[in-house]
């Protein structure tokens, strides 16, 4: 059994968030169970269950690989003991974000992505047109020894103005407000492997 989160750690996030909309924790998880989650990804990619990933929700739905060139597949409860560990972990978090932000936040749901080399997703927006539920974006990064010049970077864009680019190291995880900053992953010279996950508030309307 691995630890939970620590009430430091959960309340670093939750004020990261309030005071800038972003988070950077490079210990979240531990280097044991990024491994672990490392590996299932890349036995599910060499099963070929990994699929090109598509754009909008419905009838928008498509795959442009001109936008984004990853291949994702979605993470269900019961798969694996990592990826349970792992959930577990961002329910601690789901948690200690409602308590000290009130958001709302109702369910989780996420995918392994992988990158192929050259692979990488334009700047957008972690909401669909017509639903916009995600509120919280959550990032695990699963590459070991990313080098400088390897490309790769999650690169936010900042209400400021700036950018902030954060290479895709494993057990680096990543947390923003899906609304409030756009970003994007710059192309990287390897392949790139992450768990990318999204909190969701209760949806307004019926579809
Ligand atoms: C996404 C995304 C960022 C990353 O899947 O929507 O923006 O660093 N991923 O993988
Ligand atoms: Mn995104």
């Amino acid at each position: 059994m691995s630890e939970n989160p620590s009430l430091e750690q959960l309340s670093s996030i939750v004020d990261d968030l309030a005071e800038q909309g972003w988070s950077l924790q490079p210990a979240f998880i531990s280097q044991t169970l990024t491994l672990e989650l490392a590996q299932e990804c890349r036995k599910r990619a060499a099963q070929g269950a990994l699929v090109p990933a598509s754009i909008g929700r419905g009838q928008g739905l498509a795959v442009q690989e001109g936008i984004r060139g990853d291949r994702i597949q979605w993470l269900e409860p019961g798969q694996s003991q990592a990826c349970d560990q792992y959930l577990a972990k961002l329910e601690s978090l789901r948690q200690a974000i409602n308590q000290g932000l009130y958001l709302g936040l109702e369910d989780y749901e996420s995918h392994f992505a992988l990158y192929p080399p050259g692979a990488f997703y334009k700047k957008h927006l972690d909401r669909f047109r017509d639903d916009d539920r995600r509120a919280v974006s959550v990032v695990l990064y699963l590459n070991q020894e990313w080098e400088t010049g390897q490309g790769g970077e999650l690169r936010l864009h900042l209400p400021g103005g700036g950018v902030r680019d954060i290479a895709p190291q494993a057990g680096v995880l990543a947390v923003f407000l899906s609304a409030d900053m756009p970003h994007e992953v710059l192309p990287a010279q390897r392949e790139r492997l992450s768990l990318t996950g999204w909190f969701r508030r209760r949806g307004d309307s019926v579809l």
